[in-house]
């Protein structure tokens, strides 16, 4: 492992006015997405509409800092037989890949679930080392409700997220940890600040025993936010207050960067969270995105399948790309949302 080159890639991942794009949702989930603007989800529509997003030129050269592909989009070629990666690194942008499999129920603990993806894990990173990829993201969901998360399931997912840095890191891959406390249940701010300290302390550990280099990773983390079904919803200050606050208690400051998921956060919350927490300032590691719906919502309304959209579509990405990159240096302000380049 050549860490000085782990850490330049980590550091260029989270430099101030730039961010990650997720768009590395599995044919599932991106399915899913499809559906809700009626677009039938094929390997071509898929490729159509991901190449639409790395061709936003402005939004890649200047507010992209990297690209998670899926396993399919990594191997795709543009229209014109361009390498969809090769579109990626002509940008600017580094390309990265979701190494995980998904999740899969966990014995003994009904409803909680673990991140599968460990076996053969080496001989795929090395392949897509050769393939371009730079770094790479697993992502493990706790979900937060009656009885749960159990000790158990923080145990194996945090287990897991440290045995997969530690294989990235072997092959020279920057490691996306992503521990995923869900939104999605009715508990407030201060339930979701208290699991979230809970997964972050038992992530770095694990990632302490398994010798991951912390200066040659990434931590996307949720925010402390209240739940989707919450009572009580969190105010913008909360959030970046709480967050700031939950993070300097778990995260060391050897961490070179952190990038946020937007877990179904509104398009404007999830930038106006990063933007306070920026805003809040002397931190001891880079704040910015790494949003997937939060940027792509806009351009798949926009888009709508239809190749006489594609304009529109990479206007949306833009304008979002551009918003997140200004939160990542606390100079977002709302009136510029009305904006639309
Ligand atoms: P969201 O921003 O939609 O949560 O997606 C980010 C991501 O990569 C989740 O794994």
């Amino acid at each position: 492992m050549n860490l000085a080159d782990l850490n330049k890639v980590a550091l260029a991942m989270v430099v101030p006015g730039k961010g990650v794009l997720a768009a590395d949702e599995s044919s599932g989930t991106i399915k899913k997405r499809f559906d809700a603007i009626n677009v039938e989800s094929t390997e071509e529509t898929r490729r159509d509409y991901r190449e639409m997003l790395f061709r936003s030129q402005e939004a890649m050269s200047k507010y992209v800092s990297g690209v998670i592909l899926y396993d399919e989009t990594i191997w795709q070629n543009a229209k014109d037989g361009t390498p969809l990666v090769k579109l990626i690194e002509q940008s600017g942008a580094i390309p990265g890949i979701k190494v995980d499999e998904g999740t899969q129920a966990l014995p003994n603990c009904p409803g909680e679930l673990v991140t599968a993806g460990l076996d053969k894990l080496a001989e795929r990173l090395k392949k897509y080392y050769e393939r371009g990829a730079r770094f790479a993201k697993w992502r493990a969901v706790i979900d937060i409700g009656k009885n749960i998360p159990t000790m158990t399931a923080i145990h194996v997912n945090a287990h897991a997220l440290a045995r997969y840095a530690a294989l990235c890191q072997q092959a020279q891959i920057v490691p996306i940890v992503e521990p995923e406390v869900l939104m999605d249940g009715d508990h407030d701010i201060d339930r979701c600040f208290e699991v979230t300290q809970r997964v972050l302390n038992k992530t770095f550990q694990e990632l302490r025993v398994q010798r991951v280099a912390l200066e040659g990773m990434i931590l996307k983390p949720n925010m402390a936010i209240a739940g989707k079904k919450s009572a009580k919803p969190s105010s913008v200050e909360e959030v970046a207050e709480k967050t700031i606050r939950l993070l300097k208690s778990c995260v060391p400051a050897a961490v070179p960067g952190i990038a946020f998921l937007s877990g179904g956060q509104s398009d404007e919350d999830a930038t106006a969270h990063l933007n306070a927490m920026n805003r809040i300032g002397s931190l001891p590691w880079r704040l910015t995105f790494s949003y997937g719906r939060a940027l792509q919502a806009a351009p798949q309304k926009a888009w709508s399948g239809k190749p006489e959209n594609i304009a529109a579509g990479q206007r949306a990405f833009t304008h979002r790309a551009r918003m997140n990159a200004l939160a990542s240096k606390g100079e977002w302000e709302a009136g510029l949302e009305k904006k639309v380049a």
